[in-house]
């Protein structure tokens, strides 16, 4: 895609009718507006493709989505959509995207796909022993588990290692754990190590002589980290009655809050997920996967701390750095059936699963700065603000041009609430 110019000068996209927005973002993407249209839900995902994805399905639910502006990603501008029902988060995802513009944006990387399969062994006479059979059985074991998916293996992917660990004390007594390591190349990977660990059974088995039970792919996928740095010049740090350098200190206390207090680290990882969690449902991903990966990665040292850092460079500039685990796919599962999450990655011209986790977590970060700088300034709840006022008109009932003069009415007075939301319809209704 080339550089992102569509938008008129004096245009900006926020003031855009939503099919302006649809159409400039065919423009500046590239890709044909029809192709993009499942993503403003034209026609997005039909009942009867619902039927074929979870059992009793009686329909579909809608969330908004928005697109995340002025991304630079290892060079390449991207458009990044975003699934969230919460104000302001695109807004301040698209604006530090912004701020990082002047030093490139976002320079991000990525391990190769490899995700873990767990298998619990237990009922072993020697369970010592029994380890060093499996090890030593290594490439016998690779092999077996390399009959799973020979689509696989052709793509470059398959069985990489196997890893054994005693758990010498548990209230069952010791017992084994195999990892299995598998490259599962573009796809999220869990229906591929489910089935290889649970192909290895029988062969487990009859090396150890113990009981295999649980055969699982573990979450904490901490072989398919993805990570990113960003530098925001000083001069861009100014913020409204703040300095640039208060508020890059501030951005550096704060985090220095979350790094020592896990507290505050969870609101400061839920604030990243904002972004994250966005694109991995736009994307038609499964985030429940990727938020037990991050927050059990937040805990690997044993006390639950930020997945962020930030401090200052040579020159003064902010710079900041997130690395968490990016289980997601481009191919497999809802990515390719839903007919949005296609249309995401289109648009963003994803090729490949590691290209797609490393836009995440640039989101990710982009939108902790967004949380941080706020929070260490003026507060969170002046930028929130006028959505928030304009979901709490529309509750109370305000429809079409009434909403804008009702939340404008609440935010003038400071008060955003239902009732006087209600008051002031019934002040402007003829
Ligand atoms: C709100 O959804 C996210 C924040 O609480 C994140 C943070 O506190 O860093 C603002």
């Amino acid at each position: 895609m080339g550089p992102i110019s569509g938008e008129p000068k004096n245009v900006k996209f926020y003031n855009l009718s939503l099919a302006d927005r649809l159409r400039l973002m065919a423009e500046q993407s590239g890709v044909a507006p029809d192709e993009l249209a499942a993503l403003a839900g034209q026609p997005g995902l039909n009942p009867d493709q619902a039927d074929h994805m979870v059992e009793n399905a009686i329909g579909t639910f809608a969330l908004p989505v928005g697109i995340a502006q002025n991304f630079i990603i290892n060079g390449r501008p991207v458009l990044v959509p975003m699934v969230i029902e919460e104000p302001s988060v695109i807004a301040g995802a698209s604006y530090m995207a912004r701020l990082a513009q002047p030093t490139g944006g976002f320079i991000a990387h990525s391990d190769p796909p490899e995700m873990i399969g767990q298998m619990q062994i237990i009922d072993l006479d020697d369970p010592p022993t029994a380890r060093l059979k499996l090890l030593e059985q290594k490439n016998r074991l690779l092999a077996e588990a390399a009959q799973v998916d020979p689509v696989l293996a052709k793509l470059g992917g398959g069985p990489r290692d196997i890893q054994v660990r005693l758990i010498e004390s548990s209230p069952i007594g010791p017992f084994l754990v195999l990892h299995l390591v598998d490259d599962v190349r573009d796809a999220m990977g869990a229906n591929a190590v489910n089935t290889a660990v649970e192909r290895l059974t029988p062969l487990v088995q009859q090396i150890t002589g113990g009981r295999v039970l649980l055969r699982i792919l573990t979450n904490l996928a901490d072989r398919r980290l993805a990570r990113v740095r960003v530098t925001i010049r000083l001069n861009n740090l100014a913020n409204g009655d703040f300095s640039a350098e208060q508020v890059r200190d501030g951005v550096i206390a704060a985090w220095a809050f979350a790094a020592a207090d896990p507290y505050r680290a969870a609101t400061h990882n839920k604030g990243i997920m904002n972004g994250v969690d966005a694109v991995v449902i736009a994307t038609g991903n499964d985030w429940r996967a990727v938020e037990a990966g991050a927050h059990a990665y937040a805990a690997r040292s044993g006390r639950y701390t930020s997945l962020s850092t930030w401090g200052q460079d040579a020159d003064g500039n902010l710079a900041g750095a997130l690395e968490m685990p990016m289980a997601v796919g481009t191919v497999g599962g809802a990515t390719q059936v839903h007919p949005a999450a296609r249309a995401a990655l289109k648009l963003m011209g994803v090729t490949s699963a590691r290209q797609l986790a490393e836009i995440i977590v640039s989101v990710g970060l982009a939108q902790n700065l967004a949380a941080l700088r706020a929070l260490a300034t003026e507060g969170i709840q002046r930028g929130h603000m006028g959505l928030h006022a304009r979901q709490v008109a529309i509750a109370a009932g305000a429809v079409g041009e009434q909403i804008e003069r009702v939340a404008a009415q609440m935010v003038a007075e400071k008060t955003v609430r239902s009732d006087r939301a209600e008051e002031i319809l019934k002040e402007i209704k003829p």
